[in-house]
């Protein structure tokens, strides 16, 4: 599957913006048109922006700024030829750069991505979005303002597993979906400024959010924390109209480590385990049926019980995948869907969800 299934049916590519950009001389040797971004944050995640970004054709890393001075010397280790600065408002002013990749902790997303919208940067920002809705509905305000696509770094989305799962159900193969029950437990990594639901289910919450076509209308959320004050077990459960149902299990205090999603429609089911090393989807051609006869008063209930298979999914970095569509979205004027608005509705979500936690799974409408 190819990165162009992102683009929206009604967004062909926007000559202006590749004129533009070529009368600039923002040219790669080849002649194409080039992005040049600028990397701030270069602790665990960053390392794997960098190395796509810097491993794709139309696109040039100019700088990666760290507060860490260690964190720049790792960076300076493996790419001795892109600059390195601690000064994030060297990158947001720089004049030869388009776009700015915010990949530190979701408390400083805000502001960063705000300074680079200001400064006429394109932004791709890590997941979740920000701390708030109000935060989001601002940058999303403002990069519409100035014309400037923000992308929030929803990976899942452009994995192999999760371009299948979206095709099956739009081709109607599950048929009228009934559930989507996510599991994403591990022990650990506790982080120190988010709960395990603002660091574990914005993966969950995201593919939901790709695959469920409706808007969700309610959240209830229980969970518990037993460490460092914040929770480190979380169960939510989101009601959709049409009687479809999620759930997302998160914990930080499993012993195992559990990547499972079942999807349950009216004609097929399917698991998907992201830790299988192959046939990490599974689809079930199993149902049920209940009829009732005019002389028979319970209910009858048959089972079926057909094949299972495999389905060959994409094997490509999500993250390459992702990031070569920011880059063609950038440059030829299309909205990511993963744009700002999907960002904000996973932050409504997880307020919803936190809302939720902190008065015992009260139902929080959305
Ligand atoms: N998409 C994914 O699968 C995925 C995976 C992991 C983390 N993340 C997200 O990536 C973000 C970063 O997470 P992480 O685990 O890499 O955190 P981290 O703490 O390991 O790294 C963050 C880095 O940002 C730097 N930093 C913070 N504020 C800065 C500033 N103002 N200027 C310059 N540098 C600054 C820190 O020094 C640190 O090196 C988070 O939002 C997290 O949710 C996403």
């Amino acid at each position: 599957m190819s990165v162009s299934q992102f683009r929206p049916v009604n967004q062909q590519p926007h000559p202006p913006a590749l004129a533009a950009l070529t009368a600039a001389g923002r040219v790669a040797e080849s002649g194409a048109p080039l992005l040049r971004v600028g990397v701030i944050g270069y602790g665990y995640w960053g390392p794997n922006i960098v190395r796509n970004l810097h491993g794709l054709d139309r696109c040039s890393v100019v700088s990666v700024c760290d507060k860490s001075p260690t964190a720049l010397r790792r960076a300076s280790r493996q790419y001795p030829d892109i600059d390195v600065t601690t000064d994030f408002s060297a990158v947001l002013k720089a004049p030869d750069i388009d776009a700015v990749a915010v990949i530190t902790p979701v408390w400083t997303h805000f502001e960063l991505a705000k300074a680079a919208l200001l400064n006429g940067k394109h932004v791709f920002v890590e997941k979740p979005f920000t701390c708030t809705s109000a935060q989001a509905e601002e940058l999303i305000e403002l990069a519409e303002r100035k014309n400037l696509k923000v992308m929030v770094d929803h990976t899942f989305l452009f994995s192999g597993p999760v371009m299948k799962i979206r095709e099956l159900v739009d081709t109607g193969t599950l048929g009228n979906l009934y559930y989507f029950d996510s599991t994403r437990v591990n022990l650990g990594l506790f982080q120190h400024d988010v709960n395990v639901v603002w660091d574990l289910a914005p993966h969950d919450l995201s593919i939901m959010d790709h695959i469920i076509a409706d808007r969700p209308e309610a959240v209830v959320a229980t969970g518990g924390k037993h460490l460092n004050g914040l929770a480190d077990v979380a169960f939510i459960t989101i009601y959709f109209p049409r009687n479809v149902i999620a759930h997302v299990n998160v914990n930080w205090l499993s012993p195992v480590k559990v990547r499972t999603t079942l999807i349950g429609g009216e004609d097929k089911m399917l698991v998907w385990n992201d830790l299988e090393p192959d046939e990490k989807i599974k689809v079930y051609d199993k149902g049920v049926k209940i009829t009732t006869r005019e002389d028979v008063h319970e209910l009858l209930v048959s089972y079926r019980s057909g094949d299972v298979w495999a389905p060959r999914v994409e094997q490509t970095e999500a993250l390459k995948v992702e990031l070569d569509y920011f880059i063609d979205c950038v440059l030829n004027d299309l909205t990511p869907t993963n744009d700002g608005a999907a960002g904000l509705r996973v932050v409504k979500l997880l307020e919803a969800a936190d809302t939720s936690l902190k008065e015992r799974g009260r139902l929080v409408a959305v």
